[in-house]
């Protein structure tokens, strides 16, 4: 099991570490010259005229200025906070996991919901939940020191916010510091050198890429708006541990009265697969359900790939829409002899497998916020198109 998943038990112990000293380890993050545009007192110097902070104490939601613009550093939403190496909420903020996730670079993640009290988010069977103004979306990118230890340290990177405003969802990216004591606004986004230990035993060192603020769009993409993509009912539809105890997450999103419509029986609602267990999930569920999670929200008639005609949704029947034997119309440069997206029976030949398994710019899938290969990723699409009934394609 990758480090995802397997974290999810071992950092719940970390509560035993020290909330910053103890983050040191053998991680080291190093912030590019020139990506900072810092003031005298380190925060960046064009991003506000002045700091906003919100006016009452520390509770979320504040005064609801957060909504008009981002705040300078992440501690003035009072909404999430490092606390002995955990990201940690406010009260009424809602913790969730999903059945599959992004890949961004082997980064662990910790998401969590707000919605302002006394209002809900409307369900939806199919779509992202209609959320409404003033609700907070949080996401936190971390690395173990060790991912072997039963309570690795965390190094936390950034912390991503999409937040609801009056006429849609504005996203933000908040930087840790090294001491994982203040996140800072950081639009620019950055490349960055993470350093850690995986479960295996083996020290991986690579890139990490931060987005910028322009590149949100380009995944958080629906007809031109930024919009959620995680928080549908299928890859919600899992159980979750609060405090201890499980329960179904859209059972415990509609008894903490934050989402309104949801069907009384979560097991009338269909699941995405888990992409990693092959024990309770077919090859073709999980890899189809990796590529809805990593590439459908620009894979598909509203997103930023439209015009490739490559649409990647689960639900997707047409096999020529999810790219087999198609033959792509922008191809980007070298893809070599190869002519169609899936040729099945064949990864090899397979333009598809070919750019999810490069790092090379202009070729590489995804093309933005991915530095390294998901190894294990390209090797479920592998075993998925290698098992596609044979089938030649013809021109
Ligand atoms: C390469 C595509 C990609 C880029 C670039 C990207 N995101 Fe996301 N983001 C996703 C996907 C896919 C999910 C849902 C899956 C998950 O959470 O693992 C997601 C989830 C989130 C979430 C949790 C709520 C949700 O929509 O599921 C937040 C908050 C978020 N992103 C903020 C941002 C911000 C802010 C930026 C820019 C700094 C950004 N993202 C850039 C693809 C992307
Ligand atoms: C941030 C948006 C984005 C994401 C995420 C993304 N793609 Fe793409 N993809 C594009 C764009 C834009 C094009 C067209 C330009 C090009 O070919 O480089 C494209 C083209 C392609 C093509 C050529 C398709 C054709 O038929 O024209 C393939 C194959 C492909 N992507 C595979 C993937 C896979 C597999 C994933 C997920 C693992 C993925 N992409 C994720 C934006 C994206």
């Amino acid at each position: 099991m990758r480090l995802e998943a397997s974290l999810a038990i071992a950092v719940a112990l970390a509560a035993t570490l020290a909330a910053s000293g103890a983050c040191g380890g053998s991680l080291s993050i190093s912030v590019p010259d020139g990506q900072a545009d810092a003031s005298a007192d380190g925060r960046p110097a064009a991003a506000w005229p002045e700091h906003v902070y919100p006016a009452n104490s520390c509770a979320p939601g504040g005064d609801g200025s957060y909504v008009a613009q981002a705040y300078p550093t992440l501690d003035a939403y009072c909404m999430v906070s490092l606390v002995k190496g955990q990201p940690t909420y406010g009260a009424g903020i809602v913790p969730y996991d999903l059945n599959t996730p992004l890949f961004s670079d082997y980064a662990a993640k910790r998401r969590a919901v707000y919605v302002p009290p006394g209002k809900t988010a409307k369900y939806s069977a199919t779509e992202v939940f209609d959320f409404p103004v003033g609700s907070v979306l949080i996401k936190s990118f971390g690395f173990p020191d060790d991912a072997r230890k039963p309570a690795p340290v965390m190094r936390w990177i950034e912390t991503r916010l999409l937040v609801r405003v009056a006429d849609g969802w504005k996203a933000y990216a908040y930087l840790w510091d090294d001491a994982q004591t203040v996140a800072t606004y950081n639009p620019g986004g950055g490349a960055l050198q993470v350093s850690w230990i995986d479960g295996a035993g083996t020290k991986n060192e690579h890139g990490y890429l931060q987005p910028s603020q322009t590149q949100c769009q380009q995944c958080h993409e629906d007809t031109g708006k930024v919009t959620p993509i995680g928080p549908k009912a299928r890859n919600l539809n899992r159980d979750y541990a609060y405090d201890g105890a499980k329960e179904n997450q859209l059972a415990h999103w509609a008894k903490a009265k934050i989402l309104d419509g949801a069907p009384a029986d979560p097991t009338t609602v269909p699941a995405l697969a888990v992409w990693d267990d092959a024990a309770h999930f077919s090859v073709e569920q999980r890899a189809r359900a990796y590529l809805e999670v990593n590439c459908a929200h620009c894979h598909d008639a509203d997103g930023s790939a439209s015009t490739s005609g490559l649409f990647m949704w689960a639900s997707e029947k047409d096999p020529l829409h999810y790219g087999v034997c198609k033959e792509p119309l922008s191809a980007g440069g070298g893809v070599g002899a190869r002519t169609w997206d899936v040729v099945p029976g064949d990864p090899d030949a397979s333009i598809l497998w070919f750019r999810m398994a490069s790092t090379q710019p202009g070729l590489a899938m995804p093309q933005i916020s991915r530095d390294v290969v998901d190894k294990e990723a390209v090797a479920l699409i592998r075993e998925w198109i290698t098992a596609l009934p044979k089938a030649a394609c013809n021109k």
